[in-house]
C-alpha cells in the first residue's frame, strides 16, 4: 500500500478527525478496500484510536475490510428486482465469473455484492458493475455484460 497517498488524502481532510469518513472513503478508493495496514496507519498519524476507527469501517456497509476487485457487481435484489429476476441474474454472474456472493475473483477483477434498492425500481432487474448501470438485465445478458465492462475498463 502506497502509505504517500494515505498521507496525502489526510493533509487533503488537514487531519480532522471530524473528517474521518471522508478520509476512509478516499483511502479504500485506492485499492477498493481498507488494509488493516491503512487503519493502523491513519491511526498513529490522525492520534485516533484504532478501536474507533474500526467502529466506523465495520458500522458502515461502504466500508470493507476484505480485499475487494477492481470492479464491484452490485446486484439489486430488492421486492422489485427479486421479482423480476435478480436470482437468476446472481446465479449466472456466479457461474461466469466463478465465485460466491461477497466474493472476489482470484485475479481480483470483480467482487460480487447484492443491495436493497438501486432506486430505479420501475426498471427491475437492475445491476451496477463498476460505475456503469444496467437495467432490465436477464441472464443471458449478463456474459456479454462482463465482456463490454472488461474491454471498457482495459482502454
Ligand atoms: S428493488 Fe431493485 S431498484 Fe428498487
Amino acid at each position: 500500500m502506497d502509505l504517500l497517498a494515505i498521507d496525502n488524502i489526510m493533509k487533503k481532510y488537514e487531519y480532522r478527525h471530524y473528517n474521518i469518513i471522508g478520509i476512509l472513503q478516499d483511502a479504500q478508493a485506492i485499492e477498493n478496500y481498507l488494509p488493516e495496514e491503512v487503519l493502523h496507519y491513519i491511526s498513529e498519524k490522525m492520534e485516533l484510536s484504532l478501536t474507533r476507527i474500526f467502529d466506523i469501517a465495520t458500522f458502515y456497509k461502504a466500508f470493507s475490510l476484505r480485499p475487494r476487485g477492481k470492479h464491484i457487481i452490485k446486484v439489486c435484489c430488492g421486492t422489485a428486482c427479486h421479482l423480476s429476476g435478480a436470482v437468476s441474474n446472481i446465479d449466472q454472474i456466479k457461474r461466469v465469473l466463478n465465485i460466491q456472493e461477497g466474493q472476489t475473483t482470484e485475479d481480483r477483477r470483480y467482487s460480487l455484492e447484492t443491495v436493497n434498492c438501486l432506486g430505479t425500481c420501475a426498471l427491475a432487474p437492475v445491476i451496477t458493475v463498476g460505475e456503469e448501470y444496467y437495467d432490465a438485465v436477464n441472464p443471458g445478458q449478463v456474459e456479454k455484460i462482463l465482456k463490454d465492462h472488461d474491454s471498457m475498463s482495459d482502454e
